[in-house]
């Protein structure tokens, strides 16, 4: 059994288009031991989604692995071909939850047809019999009662449900084969407060009940990296600014810009109230047709120095701590 649930090295993703190459992951590693939940932060246009859609293993036409390798359960995903991804990775290793992935289910089926199509689609059996029927059904609503979805769900149609029952719903069926490891992006970024809270309450008992091991888990919000995640990477412009453990990290950034996004991005208390006064960051994130030489963060940062202008600072792994930071600041600390 491979170590890791996942592993991704020197990772590259670029979208090729009439608009040029976006250099949208950029030399990314890290890891995720097993039965950890990894958090993934940072301001828009970051390349979070894009990692996402790497890791699913079936990027967006525009989208080309550029370089690097991604190994999910130890095999590598990459180098097999479209069928072994299908059988061997897709739903039984690793199942990807995509942004805004509510859309996807059809207004005009109900839950239980959509169940039905996308279980005929993974199995190849035809689920035509009432008692195939029957069957699926069962495991479908046994499954969902981890969501805190409830039996006649099955019988509506998306519009009958909450923006949170959806996102459930899609969350069910993307989990149906017990995935060791799941991706899930921005899944509560259109709930409100008390949807999200249910969300992230169903996607820890995912992990309670086992149905899952590891988690990616990309969101803006604060509480519920805080609450889901483990450990933590702070993403900016295609790579990796921080990485470590999740507490650590939002507790004492040593990156320059986490500490700016973590004072920035927003965090609520039990009862739903807005904590602590948010400042934006000042700049805007680079073009990534273009990005900035050495570090990419360079334009915005406020303790910018010459050699972060021209040298691109590598990951140090200083001091105690798990983590590391990719920043010119931590040289010394690191021996470099
Ligand atoms: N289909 C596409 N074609 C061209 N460029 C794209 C495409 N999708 C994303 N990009 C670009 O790739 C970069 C990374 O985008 P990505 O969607 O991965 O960021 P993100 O961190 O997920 O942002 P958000 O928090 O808004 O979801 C951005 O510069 C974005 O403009
Ligand atoms: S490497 Fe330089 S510019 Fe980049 S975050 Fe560190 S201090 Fe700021
Ligand atoms: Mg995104």
């Amino acid at each position: 059994m491979a170590t890791h649930i996942l592993e991704v090295q020197d990772l590259r993703g670029y979208y090729r288009g009439t608009f040029g190459v976006v250099h949208a992951v950029d030399g990314v590693s890290f890891t995720v031991d097993r039965g950890v939940v990894m958090g993934i932060a940072g301001e828009s246009g970051g390349g979070k989604s894009t990692l996402a859609q790497l890791v699913s293993g079936s990027p967006p036409p525009l989208l080309h692995l550029e370089g690097g390798t991604i190994l999910v359960d130890g095999i590598d995903i990459y180098s097999i071909n479209p069928e072994e991804l299908r059988t061997e990775v897709k739903c039984k290793r690793m199942s990807y939850v995509p942004q805004s992935s509510m859309e996807s289910l059809n207004p005009v089926k109900r839950i239980r047809d959509f169940i039905f199509d996308v279980v005929r689609q993974r199995t190849g059996k035809r689920i035509a019999s009432s008692e195939e029927k029957a069957e699926v059904l069962d495991m479908a609503a046994n499954h969902m009662k981890t969501l805190g979805l409830d039996r006649p769900v099955l019988d509506r149609y998306p519009h009958e449900l909450s923006g949170g029952m959806k996102q459930r719903v899609v969350i069910a069926v993307s989990t149906l084969w017990n995935p060791k490891l799941l991706i899930i992006d921005e899944p509560t970024s259109a709930l409100d407060v008390t949807s999200q809270k249910r969300m992230i309450e169903a996607l820890l008992n995912l992990k309670r009940a086992g149905t899952i091991e590891s988690m990616l888990y990309i969101s803006h919000d604060l509480t519920s990296l805080r609450q889901l995640c483990g450990e933590c990477i702070i993403m900016y412009a295609g790579k990796i600014a921080e990485i470590g453990d999740m507490e650590e990290t939002i507790d004492s950034p040593r990156h320059p810009y986490s500490r700016l996004l973590t004072a920035a991005i927003a965090s609520y208390d039990s009862k739903g109230r807005k904590m602590g006064e948010l400042k934006s960051i000042a700049g805007s994130p680079p073009d990534l047709r273009d990005p900035p030489a050495g570090c990419r963060f360079h334009p915005r940062c406020p303790y910018v120095m010459d050699i972060c202008r021209t040298k691109e600072p590598p990951m140090f792994w200083a001091g105690e701590r798990k983590g590391g930071a990719s920043c010119w600041l931590l040289t010394s600390q690191a021996g470099q």
